[in-house]
């Protein structure tokens, strides 16, 4: 090998491990907002009309799981399918963040809620705050108060919103050829709907990406045969439904074989009626950045794990 090949060799290997600004991701760090055509000359932040902070969700696990899936994805592009105020795409974009690595979060939702914000039989009767769509003329304006929220905590250079279903979401980036190494499933919650999302979503996956969904329990028994049927059909992935609350999630196999420090990969036990996909790999956080450590916000410190073993 010439000296010059070898110098060529350094300085590709030296460009490649520098972070990327934050906004943007990948492997040669050109993931960005400016991926999506429509976006390439349009800042969505411009000219907001800043609502009052209003961050509510549903998120049931520690903080901190959500910082070490992104180490696990060792993520700098990711989306979240199912956005609603933004309280788990801030937690997902902070985690990049203190990654250090730069990194973009596509935030697809059409902030037109799902069927039980409408539906007031979801709520005995009663509107429920936790879901106010936040109608103007019939019409809902989240988006507007995630927007804000993006601002408030100080993410949005990190969260590129794209106001759309999650079918037309996956399309646009598969035509924009981005490969995503963590995705997080959070939108409709009936078995169709995230049946779908996990086809339509899979192949965007980057080779040892990690395919992350919420609300593996018994009150949404969809989401619990969708995933289960994934474990069963693609037994090439693990899938991982213990751990982080009523978080799952899937890897491929053979990216398991080095994982970090902090998870470990303990098989499953032998008395329980586990399907092949299904492990049990969780340990508690050993290093930690300090912001995840005793978290006020952390609302449910000892989540319910829900469903190792398969119905
Ligand atoms: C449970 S909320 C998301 C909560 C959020 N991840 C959090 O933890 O704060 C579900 C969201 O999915 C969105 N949604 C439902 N069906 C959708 C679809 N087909 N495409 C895109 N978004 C959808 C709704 O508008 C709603 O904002």
């Amino acid at each position: 090998m010439t000296i010059h090949r070898l110098a060529m060799i350094v300085w590709i290997a030296h460009v490649l491990a520098q972070p990327c600004e934050p906004g943007f991701g990948g492997p040669d760090c050109s993931v960005s907002r400016r991926s999506i055509a429509l976006l390439r000359h349009h800042d969505p932040y411009d000219g907001l009309k800043l609502r009052p902070p209003r961050l509510t969700g549903w998120s049931k696990v520690a903080d901190s799981a959500y910082f070490k899936l992104i180490s696990l994805a060792n993520a700098t592009v990711a989306v979240e399918v199912g956005v609603w105020r933004g309280l788990s795409a801030s937690l997902l974009a902070k985690s990049m963040r203190d990654c250090g690595k730069g990194g973009v979060l596509f935030a697809v939702d059409t902030w037109l809620g799902a069927i039980e914000f409408w539906n007031l039989r979801f709520s005995h009767g009663k509107p429920d705050p936790a879901r106010d769509m936040e109608l103007i003329n019939g019409y809902p304006s989240v988006f507007y108060t995630f927007l804000s929220n993006m601002v408030h905590e100080n993410v949005s250079k990190f969260v590129v919103p794209l106001p759309m279903t999650s079918a037309m979401g996956a399309s646009l980036l598969a035509r924009a050829r981005v490969k995503i190494d963590l995705i997080h499933l959070d939108a409709a919650h009936e078995y169709g709907d995230i049946k779908q999302d996990i086809e339509l979503w899979l192949p965007l996956l980057a080779r040892c990406g990690v395919l992350l969904g919420d609300d593996y329990m018994k009150n949404w028994p969809g989401v619990k045969r969708a995933v289960n049927e994934l474990a069963h059909e693609k037994p090439w992935l693990r899938v991982v439904t213990s751990g982080y609350g009523v978080k799952w999630y899937a890897r491929r196999r053979e990216c398991e074989m080095t994982p970090p420090a902090n998870i470990s990969s303990s098989p499953p036990s032998p008395s329980s009626r586990l399907s092949p996909g299904i492990v049990e790999p969780f340990k508690p956080p050993t290093s930690l950045p300090q912001v995840y450590r005793n978290r006020k916000r952390n609302r449910n410190p000892n989540p319910k794990v829900e469903g190792v073993q398969l119905d």
